[in-house]
């Protein structure tokens, strides 16, 4: 059977992300995929209203959805999306992040946190290929969460990133065709799309340029100064986006190089493992919350000055 491919943007109308997503797409066409593509401008999508009604479910071993399911258009994309061996995301650059369309989109994830509703038996697992596409009017400079803020994404849903790509000062629209290189790199992330789908899920590797960003085990370009975790756990230096931890070194050749260190990737975003980590510390946190009589009163007591304080607003 062909693999299933789709492609998602939220770009303008037959421009910059859109073109270089139907040219990454054309490949895997060409390579006898069934391939599938939305721009999700052309659906209704509402904000994560913040309830997380499906996750309390989730905690109780229930699968209940989200509240908005039969609001807008989320549950009709996920429902295509979740059933395709990869997916091919390309989302303009706003203020150096994804576009709030693409984020709208992301945001309304939680209820089908994949970790989450494998470990209380709701769906089977099944692993999935993303390929990436950041596109802006700038360099790297102005489009320094572009990329990242895609990955982070990513993980609810269990896609495992092999080729990433951004593409820079593309400001007009459909400006990318003037760039004969840009167009070629996006043929050759659908063929890194095609080549991760035919090796087996456990063999599926980076196939993005070996030496993209500061992080060997995600890619990502941005790294912050750790902090004391809540168990304790201290990195020097994290990566943003996945959580390695480790530290800076220099090389011979003078340049600075981020190693992970042994117990690094304890809470590597990017498995289901590390992501377990966060269930933990949610259960710590939270279960620590609600689980004590004394803290909920406290704060409703407190609450309630919150509440009847009030300043002006705008009609
Ligand atoms: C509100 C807004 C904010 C933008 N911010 C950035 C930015 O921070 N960095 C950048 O490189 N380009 C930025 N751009 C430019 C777009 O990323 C660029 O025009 C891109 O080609 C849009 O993709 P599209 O043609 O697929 O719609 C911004 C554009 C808009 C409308």
């Amino acid at each position: 059977m062909a693999y299933k491919v789709m492609g998602i943007t939220a770009g303008r109308k037959n421009s910059n992300s859109e073109i270089l997503l139907k040219e990454a797409l054309t490949v895997c066409e060409e390579k006898g995929a069934d391939v599938t593509m939305i721009n999700l401008r052309d659906f209704h999508l509402m904000d994560c209203t913040g309830c997380t009604a499906c996750t309390k479910a989730m905690s109780q071993g229930k699968h209940i959805g989200c509240v908005l399911d039969d609001k807008d258009d989320k549950k009709k994309i996920m429902d295509v999306m979740l059933n395709q061996d990869a997916v091919i995301f390309s989302v303009p650059t706003y203020d150096l992040m994804p576009a709030s369309v693409y984020l709208t989109f992301a945001h309304r994830s939680l209820s089908y946190e994949t970790s989450f509703l494998e470990t209380i038996g709701t769906i089977e697992h099944k692993d999935r290929v993303a390929g990436l596409i950041s596109v802006g009017g700038s360099t790297r400079a102005w489009q320094s969460m572009a990329l990242e803020g895609l990955q982070a994404t990513m993980f609810t849903t269990d896609m495992k990133v092999v080729d990433m790509m951004l593409a820079t000062r593309v400001p007009a629209p459909a400006q990318c065709l003037l760039d004969d290189k840009l167009m070629a790199r996006a043929r050759t992330l659908g063929e890194h799309i095609m080549e991760a789908v035919a090796t087996p899920a456990e063999e599926r590797h980076w196939l993005g340029e070996e030496d993209m960003g500061w992080c060997p085990n995600c890619h990502s370009n941005a790294l912050v100064l750790g902090e004391m975790q809540w168990d304790g756990l201290h990195y020097p230096i994290e990566c943003q986006v996945c959580g390695a931890g480790g530290t800076l070194e220099k090389t011979e050749d003078g340049k600075w190089k981020f190693v992970i260190q042994k117990d690094g990737l304890l809470k590597d975003r990017t498995t289901v493992a590390g992501r377990a980590k966060h269930l933990e510390e949610i259960a710590h946190t939270q279960g620590g919350f609600f689980s004590d009589p004394e803290k909920i009163k406290l704060v409703q007591e407190r609450k309630a000055a919150y509440a009847q304080k009030a300043f002006k607003g705008i009609d």
